[in-house]
């Protein structure tokens, strides 16, 4: 697929707030109540919300920019950003990755890859050792996408939607040797 993974634009707030609405769902278990996953998004996922993110210093937001936007990251460093000893990551500091969302006419195409690469040279960049992040428990797929590309399940978090609390599986990445690139130019 034809896109590149770069910085989002200040003015691009609304679109990533589409972005993350439409593929929230997609990492929510089957039997999430549509009112649960509304609440998240009103609580979570809006253009104010990303607006304030765009304009955080601790913040990345990175998107796949191919026929329109097919994918965003959202990374957060700094204080606010680290784990929970309980979590039982082992990078510090390290920077958390609070969103990995593609579409899914993009999934298996190389596109999450390329903005989990981009993720991990912000977190370098900002002299993180490593990334953390939480997965619902009922994820294969992302398990599996993060599994195969080094991430390592070191323990767990409570995560709440809506009504219900989720007890969500920790990974963790170090960066130390891994080999990292931030905006690419997609192929
Ligand atoms: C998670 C996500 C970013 C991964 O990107 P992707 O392009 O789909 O990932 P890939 O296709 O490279 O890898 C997925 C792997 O899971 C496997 N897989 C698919 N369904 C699976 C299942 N039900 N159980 C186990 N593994 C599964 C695939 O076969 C593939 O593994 P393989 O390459 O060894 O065959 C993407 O699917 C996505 O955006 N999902 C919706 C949002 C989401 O869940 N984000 C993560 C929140 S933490």
């Amino acid at each position: 697929m034809e896109c590149h993974v770069r910085p989002a634009r200040p003015d691009e707030a609304a679109a990533v707030a589409e972005l993350a609405s439409a593929t929230f769902p997609l990492a929510c278990p089957a039997d999430m109540g549509e009112d649960d996953i509304r609440d998240y998004s009103e609580g979570h996922l809006t253009e104010s919300h990303f607006a304030a993110h765009l304009a955080d210093p601790d913040a990345d937001v990175l998107v796949c920019d191919g026929d329109g936007l097919v994918g965003y990251a959202l990374v957060f460093h700094g204080e606010g950003a680290r784990p929970s000893p309980e979590f039982g990551v082992t990078a510090a500091p390290a920077s958390f990755l609070s969103k990995c969302y593609v579409r899914p006419d993009a999934h298996g195409s190389g596109v999450a890859k390329r903005l989990l690469d981009a993720a991990a040279a912000t977190a370098a960049a900002r002299g993180s050792t490593g990334l953390w992040l939480n997965v619902n428990y009922e994820n294969f797929r992302a398990m599996r996408f993060y599994e195969k590309h080094g991430w390592r399940h070191t323990g767990y978090t409570e995560f709440k939607v809506g009504q219900r609390v989720h007890r969500d599986p920790v990974y963790e990445f170090r960066l130390h040797g891994a080999d990292l690139r931030g905006e690419d130019s997609g192929t």
